[in-house]
């Protein structure tokens, strides 16, 4: 039908009963291909926090779960938050995201986590200057110990957890251990963050799109001591080392400025990364689930042994997705370099997770 055509035909209807009338004429191609899916239920903790603030709006909007997948959102804060978590929720009304299916806003951990499919875990104390994220170990390992219980207890079978909240990977390893219900593969801790500004990083100094750069890898520890790894990367199918052509920019620029870019940020800003950590979050979840299509991406899960890492702690390896799975990248030949930072950051994690022992019986 021409436009001239379309046009007389629609001003013949009006009111309500054009779209009643002609329902199947003017739904679009994706509404005819995509069948309405149940909404799922994501809790997000923290929720009235910085980063809560940059997270729940993209979330709400589909940018994290897909265009087709409506959300109930589950939102827990402190006492001391509610009120604020009331303003959050009235602008997330407020933008009436055709996604959104309805909001819980509670200081009840059972409340929050009742039926949860997702939860991203974002709720804790963060760092000042001056502090390093392991110095967060005990008061926030706490928080993390009340979270898996009531995810133990209350959430579905089949939840997916990102914790967010530092030291990000201990906290998943205490999750995990107070809900033994839940397979540990499901949860697993944000390197994201760290993944993302290595990519810009190394996409600024080849002068490339971040999309050139692939087979970039954060292992280990959201800390100072992840291993930022470029000994497989390739940047427009090249390794990177020869488009770089800059050996002391990759051992000591790069991989400092990647590992110390949370201080740096926490320096100029007065407050810890919220916007670029909520938009890892949401690429976290979002390449878990939706897939990568072969591409690399870092995140920290249960080790299962591979690379000689000690089963058990939440160490971050390069993996690729699919359908909602994932697998560590296999057989990466690792030179002395890598193995040695490998190793480093390893330790750190088996001394967290001595530090925290007495939660762990
Ligand atoms: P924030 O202080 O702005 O917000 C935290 C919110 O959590 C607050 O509103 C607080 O009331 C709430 N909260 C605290 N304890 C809670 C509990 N037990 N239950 C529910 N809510 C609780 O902090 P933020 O900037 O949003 O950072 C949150 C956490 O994320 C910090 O630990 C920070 O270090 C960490 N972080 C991690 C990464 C990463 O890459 N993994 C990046 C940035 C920040
Ligand atoms: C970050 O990496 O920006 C966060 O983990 C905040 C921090 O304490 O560095």
């Amino acid at each position: 039908m021409r436009s001239s055509q379309l046009k007389s035909f629609a001003s013949k209807l009006h009111g309500s009963s054009l779209l009643a009338r002609n329902k199947r004429f003017f739904a679009s191609s994706a509404d005819k291909i995509q069948r309405p899916k149940e909404p799922v239920r994501v809790t997000v903790t923290g929720a009235a926090g910085q980063i809560g603030y940059a997270l729940l709006f993209r979330i709400a909007s589909g940018q994290m779960l897909g265009p087709n997948q409506p959300v109930i959102l589950q939102l827990l804060e402190l006492p001391s938050g509610a009120k604020q978590l009331e303003g959050v929720v009235m602008e997330l009304k407020d933008c009436a995201f055709p996604l959104l299916r309805g909001v819980v806003q509670t200081d009840s951990v059972q409340k929050a986590f009742e039926g949860a499919d997702y939860a991203c875990l974002v709720g804790a104390k963060p760092r000042s200057k001056g502090m390093e994220r392991k110095d967060l170990l005990k008061e926030n390992a706490k928080v993390f110990a009340e979270q898996g219980k009531a995810i133990n207890s209350y959430a579905n079978r089949n939840i997916r957890v990102v914790v967010v909240g530092n030291p990000a990977n201990t906290n998943a390893m205490i999750t995990s251990h107070y809900a033994p219900k839940i397979p540990p593969k499901f949860i697993t801790a944000m390197t994201r963050l760290d993944h993302n500004r290595g990519l810009a990083q190394l996409a600024e100094k080849a002068n490339c799109k971040v999309t050139d750069v692939e087979r970039f890898a954060i292992w280990g520890n959201h800390s100072a001591t992840q291993y930022p790894d470029i000994s497989h990367c390739m940047i427009n199918g090249k390794v990177a080392k020869d488009v770089i052509k800059d050996e002391a920019w990759i051992k000591d620029t790069f991989i400092k400025t990647v590992q110390q870019r949370g201080a740096a940020i926490i320096n100029a800003r007065g407050a810890s990364s919220a916007a670029s950590a909520a938009s890892s979050c949401v690429d976290h979840m979002h390449d878990w689930m939706l897939g990568t299509s072969g591409k690399w991406i870092s995140m920290a899960v249960c080790s299962d042994g591979s690379y000689g890492m000690d089963k058990g702690i939440w160490y971050s390896f390069p993996f690729v997705t699919r359908n909602g799975d994932y697998m560590i990248v296999p057989n990466l030949p690792c030179d002395d370099f890598s193995k040695e930072k490998m190793d480093l950051t390893r330790k750190e994690l088996l001394e967290e997770r001595e530090a925290l022992e007495s939660l762990l019986k």
